[in-house]
């Protein structure tokens, strides 16, 4: 079994909500807690309410790196898991324009402190691809991560090359696995891969040494996020 994190980003309504929810409630054959959603923040009360007979799990898009204060928006890792998030996705790519890798460490800390999993994106540019720095870059973004992992603390980490979010490329199974082979040899924290995953590919790439997937755009479906969690329910 595979997981399988769907990454609303900021999408949806609460109508869409309503029926996502409504129609996971009522079929929940695949259904396990390996199924995660994240979720715009201010849909997740209504999420649980709908999902509280289900196994799915809810998680942050993303939590500020400080504890409580004067930070106007910002929302803390605390207040995610007092509405019942077990995860956080911490330094997904549209994230990492505004914050540093400082900042995405503080944010783990955050999420430890609070009882959240973080979930850490890393992920190349495809100028730094072509530039063969792939390794180079994935690990600056890792060091926190493998600090973290140290000290005792689970962190699971998504691959999600930056050309290969919302643009309908992947990257092949071999380059997935020169990576992941990569990540084995530093972690032995799971290891998921993102970026244009759909229904038509993820049986593929369920080849890969993959944990799971993170899943944006495809996951706004119901039926197309059926037909994925269900292969990865059966994958192995
Ligand atoms: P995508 O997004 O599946 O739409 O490419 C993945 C992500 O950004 O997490």
């Amino acid at each position: 079994m595979k997981n399988f994190i769907a990454n609303w980003k900021m999408n949806g309504s609460i109508e869409v909500l309503e029926t996502y929810c409504q129609h996971l409630a009522s079929n929940q054959e695949h259904l396990t807690d390996s199924m995660i959603l994240a979720l715009p923040a201010l849909y997740i009360p209504m999420a649980r309410h709908y999902l509280k007979n289900t196994p799915v799990a809810i998680a942050a898009q993303c939590v500020s790196a400080h504890n409580d204060g004067a930070y106007t928006g910002q929302l803390s890792a605390r207040m995610f898991a007092e509405l019942g998030c077990s995860y956080a996705i911490i330094g997904h790519s549209e994230r990492r324009e505004i914050e540093s890798i400082e900042s995405t460490k503080n944010q783990m800390l955050q999420c430890i402190h609070s009882g959240l999993k973080p979930i850490l994106c890393i992920g190349e540019t495809l100028q730094e691809k072509n530039e063969m720095k792939t390794i180079e870059i994935l690990t600056s973004q890792l060091q926190p991560m493998l600090t973290l992992e140290q000290q005792g603390h689970d962190i699971w980490v998504a691959y999600e090359p930056r050309w290969a979010i919302g643009s309908g490329l992947t990257p092949d199974n071999n380059e997935i696995n020169i990576v992941a082979d990569w990540f084995k040899g530093l972690s032995a924290a799971k290891f998921i891969y993102g970026g244009s995953v759909n229904p038509d590919n993820i049986e593929n790439l369920a080849k890969c040494t993959l944990d799971g997937f993170l899943v944006g755009g495809a996951s706004l479906d119901y039926n197309l996020t059926n037909q994925m969690v269900s292969i990865c329910t059966h994958c192995s």
